[in-house]
Parts: C-alpha cells; sequence; structure tokens
C-alpha cells in the first residue's frame, strides 16, 4: 500500500526526510509540513541555526538533525544539497538510513567555482541522478523538480498557463508515490522520462535555465512541452 494516505483535503501522511538546509529544503519542507506530514531537515551537523528557525517556524510536525537523523527518520528523502557535494552528503547520511526508500533527487551538478554562469560537474553520458544511483544502489532514486526554482516547484500556479514537470528513475512505484507528492504540490500531468539515464538530459537543462532567469529577470517560468 503507498505510504500516502489521501485524505479529502488532499493531504498525505507520511514522515519525510530532507536533506540540505537551503531554499529548496526549507520550501519543500514547509509545503510537506502544510499537507500534513513530518518532516525531519538535516544538516552536516546539528544544531544548525538555519535548520533550527525553520523547524522552529514550521511548528510541531517540523523537526531538525543531521543528514543521517533526517535519512533514518524519513520514509520518503529528499537530496536538497548542492549537487557538487551531495555524493558525500549522503555518505554522511548513511546508506542504510534510506536503503529501500524513495530518495527523490532534486539537486543539480552545478560547479560556481569559476563565478557565474555555473557549469555542470557531469553531463552527457552520465549524470548525478545516475552517480547517486550506482553510490547508492539499494536506495529508489527519483529525479524530480530540478527544472524549475524552487518557488514554482510547490506552487505551479506561480506561472501562467500550462507548464510541465518532470520524473525519472529506475523504479516504477518510486516513481508513482513521487508523482502523488507532485500532485498535492499542484502539478496534474507530470511526464516519465523513463529510467534515471534521463536524469542527464534534466539536468543538462540548467544552463539555459539559469540563462533564462537573468535574461527574463525573474524566476518565475517553467518549460512547456507543446505537442
Ligand atoms: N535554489 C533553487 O531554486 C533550486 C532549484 C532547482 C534545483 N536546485 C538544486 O537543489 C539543491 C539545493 O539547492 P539550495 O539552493 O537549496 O541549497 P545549496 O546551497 O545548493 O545546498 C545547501 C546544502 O548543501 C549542503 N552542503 C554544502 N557543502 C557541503 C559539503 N561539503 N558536504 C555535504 N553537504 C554540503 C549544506 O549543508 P549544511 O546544511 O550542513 O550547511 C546544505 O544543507 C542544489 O543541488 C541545487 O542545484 C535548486
Amino acid at each position: 500500500m503507498s505510504p500516502f494516505i489521501r485524505t479529502p483535503a488532499l493531504q498525505f501522511i507520511v514522515r519525510i526526510g530532507i536533506l540540505g538546509t537551503g531554499d529548496v529544503g526549507s520550501r519543500l519542507g514547509t509545503k510537506l509540513v502544510s499537507l500534513g506530514n513530518e518532516v525531519r531537515m538535516g544538516s552536516r551537523k546539528a544544531p544548525n541555526p538555519k535548520a533550527a528557525k525553520w523547524a522552529k517556524a514550521n511548528g510541531p510536525k517540523a523537526s531538525a538533525g543531521t543528514f543521517a537523523d533526517a535519512a533514518k527518520f524519513g520514509e520518503v528523502v529528499f537530496n536538497c544539497t548542492a549537487g557538487s557535494v551531495s555524493l558525500e552528503a549522503l555518505k554522511q547520511a548513511g546508506a542504510s538510513n534510506f536503503a529501500g526508500k524513495v530518495l527523490v533527487d532534486v539537486a543539480n551538478p552545478l560547479d560556481f567555482s569559476k563565478g557565474m554562469p555555473p557549469t555542470l560537474t557531469v553531463c552527457n553520458t552520465d549524470s548525478l541522478g545516475e552517480q547517486i544511483q550506482r553510490a547508492f544502489p539499494d536506495a529508489k532514486v527519483v529525479k524530480a523538480l530540478n527544472t524549475m526554482g524552487n518557488e514554482v516547484m510547490v506552487d505551479p500556479g506561480l506561472v501562467p498557463g500550462e507548464h510541465d514537470t518532470f520524473v525519472c528513475g529506475n523504479d516504477a512505484q518510486a516513481k508513482a508515490k513521487v508523482v502523488e507528492v507532485l500532485h498535492a504540490f499542484g502539478w496534474e500531468n507530470p511526464i516519465d522520462l523513463g529510467d534515471i539515464t534521463a536524469a542527464r538530459g534534466l539536468e543538462m537543462l540548467l544552463p539555459i535555465w539559469v540563462r533564462l532567469m537573468g535574461t527574463l529577470k525573474t524566476r518565475n517560468f517553467n518549460f512547456k512541452i507543446a505537442r
């Protein structure tokens, strides 16, 4: 049975681990708490001031700990760490703490070390999503939500009209669970791109996303697949 128990109010009650204390972790964590879930945010070291502030602001269903605490707590775990260090962060989270679980990979392998625009640390014939799946074979990695700003992730209505979100991963049931989460966020028809190798294309959208942000001078835009 799906761990997402929907109520008539389109809520699903589940324990979620969020790895990452940045804008993405906070945004997703807040939305997931608002939908009725218990959410634990993780960082390299605990206590972490950003995680503590987030937990305080989000009430009794929100808590904070280390990456390992959050991974262990979550029935579903979100990777919201900087993509260039996600493998290290997941190692710190402890493979056994998220073995067999859905690991939603929202990260992008961006290298800002030479300034803007960032380059990709991996691309073309490989991707961060695949690297994570290879390094943690017992996790059910689903790439999702990496192709838009965090504001739009949980509020697609910020962008007028129809526009698209994507999932890919090797495990059909894991993808179905993530699609349920996306439905709860307001995404009606996420496009399933197949196995985790589709993460290459999803991550390679980032250079054009970054360029568009500069040109359009807003983060509230998204890709629409016309067909
Ligand atoms: N910002 C967006 O709107 C957006 C949109 C789509 C996708 N993304 C992707 O989502 C991910 C999160 O983005 P973000 O802007 O929220 O946060 P971020 O600044 O990219 O990452 C913050 C997290 O990375 C961890 N971290 C940093 N250095 C580390 C290291 N050496 N080892 C282990 N962990 C380390 C931090 O740990 P501590 O908590 O311990 O400091 C923190 O939890 C990124 O991969 C980004 O590319 C972002």
